[in-house]
């Protein structure tokens, strides 16, 4: 069968759309995080939304299960084929085009593989703004941030993914083809089905293509970096900005000193961009729709009241499209650090904005009791109460030692935060990794009513399985 659907393939998509031997899959079987490994029976690379859909009929036909991929940096496991599975790697990297853009409208309709960087570069060159925004954007995708309702720097203002979206084009599990490509701000014409295949994580079809909202361009923005003697403090600075700004701030990450430390042990680039050090910091950023010295006076004004207040002891603003990038690169090398410690168990959770600082106190209190010597470095999206809560090894503890008691670790930094009314996933999704979790903590009636709605559009599970719904 394996043999009759391989040769089936190849003679649908060409020698460019179907790769087996192993060298070829390597750049597409791979973990971004490292931690398991991908066994896809093929890779299929096809270039059209027809191709896609045929692709689909034929595995629904023969029951083969078929992963969809964007980038592959997806970080809760999504797009790892396991051993003995046999299934597809159905990456969309050659479905790059952007259909359209309509300064017009501001919308743009754009294809799944279609780069994230690309997809802005393209906006800007039309004068518009498309606010999606993340680390990984060179390299991930629109379809996987659609799939994923990707969150990122600017949430704050514009919102998740799924709030760009304005409609979607879909391959369903039995290889229909769902044309949804509306640009309509306004349909109230029945369920919002788009909804279902955003943040879904390819469990329920194949996201082809998309039209999503631009926006005007700031014409101003200016960055600051700040320190914070506490978290706290941040989520008062956070308060005060919002207001003191008129509503014009769009990014407001938390960072730990652990970003200036490690990036000296670790990377090749330091940079400390304060004289003193401070045990915490913010990058912030606001943006305004005209040029002028007003929204910079405002972020002075409200940064010396921060000062004068002790809620901050140290500012910098960047003065140049080279500064700004500079300081950025000091909060976007947080996850490759991650990666180099030896040893971090990572955690993407949200609890209310003003819980923030009980979450990091509670959690840091309870793992140094455990295990001392541990280093939770928190940083991340602190204006939408998203905090990657990681946790570094112990100096003296060896990696493989503390990565055995991940689970205990999870464990104990979930519990907090769900008490604290929290999301054990704010933006990163379920994956593979995250399924016992969801299990432990999703109210019982929601998971039915998702296992229910899996089991109408893909009887055959086919898409995706093992991801996101719990066994
Ligand atoms: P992939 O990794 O290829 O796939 C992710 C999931 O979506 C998988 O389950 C896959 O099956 C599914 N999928 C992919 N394409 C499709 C499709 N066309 N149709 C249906 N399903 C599909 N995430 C954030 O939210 N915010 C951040 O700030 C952020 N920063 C990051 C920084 C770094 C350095 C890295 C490595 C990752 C970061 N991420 C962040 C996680 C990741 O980049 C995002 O989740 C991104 O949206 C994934 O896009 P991708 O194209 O790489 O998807
Ligand atoms: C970030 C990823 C980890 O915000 O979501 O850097
Ligand atoms: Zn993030």
């Amino acid at each position: 069968m394996t043999t009759d659907i391989l040769s089936r393939l190849r003679n649908l998509l060409g020698p460019k759309g179907l790769l087996t031997a192993p060298d070829d899959m390597a750049p597409y079987a791979f973990d971004w995080r490292g931690i398991e490994t991908s066994h896809p029976l093929a890779v299929v690379r096809p270039a059209t939304t027809a191709e896609v859909s045929a692709v689909v009929g034929l595995c629904a036909e023969a029951g083969v299960p078929l992963i969809p991929q964007g980038g592959n940096t997806g970080l809760v496991g999504g797009t790892v084929a396991r051993a003995g599975q046999g299934a597809l790697l159905l990456n969309l990297g050659r479905m790059n085009r952007i259909r359209e853009l309509d300064p017009l409208d501001y919308t743009v309709t754009a294809e799944a593989g279609c780069v994230l960087a690309d997809l802005q570069a393209a906006s800007a060159a039309a004068d518009r703004l498309f606010p999606l925004s993340l680390g990984a954007e060179g390299t991930c995708t629109l379809g996987g941030n659609l799939a994923t309702n990707a969150g990122g720097i600017l949430t704050i203002r514009y919102g998740n993914a799924r709030d760009l979206v304005l409609g979607l084009e879909v391959v369903l599990p039995d290889g229909r083809v769902w044309n949804g490509l509306r640009r309509l701000r306004k349909d109230n014409t029945g369920y919002d089905l788009k909804h279902l295949f955003l943040g879904a994580e390819g469990t329920l079809g194949v996201i082809t293509a998309a039209t999503c909202k631009l926006f005007p361009r700031p014409r101003v923005t200016e960055t600051a970096f700040v320190a914070v003697p506490n978290p706290a403090a941040a989520v008062e600075l956070l308060a005060g900005l919002r207001g003191g700004t008129g509503d014009a701030l769009t990014a407001f990450e938390l960072i730990p000193r652990f970003a200036i430390d490690g990036a000296a042990a670790l990377l090749d680039d330091p940079f400390d961009p304060l004289g003193t050090a401070s045990p915490w910091y913010v990058l912030l950023e606001v943006a305004g729709g005209l040029p002028g010295p007003s929204l910079r006076d405002a972020l002075e004004g409200a940064l010396a009241a921060a000062m004068e207040s002790g809620t901050s002891t140290d500012a910098v603003l960047a003065e140049s499209d080279d500064q700004r990038r500079r300081l950025w690169r000091i909060r976007e090398n947080l996850p490759e650090i991650g990666r180099k410690v030896g040893g971090a168990v990572h955690h993407d959770v949200s609890v209310p904005v003003s819980r923030v600082p009980d979450l990091i106190d509670r959690a840091g209190a309870a793992l140094a009791a455990r295990w001392p010597g541990i280093r939770p470095y928190p940083f991340g999206h602190v204006g939408d109460g998203n905090i990657h809560y990681n946790v570094a090894r112990p100096v003296s503890m060896d990696g493989a030692a503390f990565l055995a008691e991940a689970g205990a670790v999870t464990r104990m930094v979930h519990d907090i935060v769900v008490d604290l009314g929290g999301s054990i996933s704010a933006e990163h999704g379920i994956g593979g990794r995250k399924r016992a979790e969801l299990a432990r903590f999703k109210d019982p009636v929601e998971l039915d009513l998702m296992r229910r709605i899996k089991a109408m559009l893909d009887p055959a599970a086919i898409m995706n399985p093992g991801k996101v719904l719990p066994d």
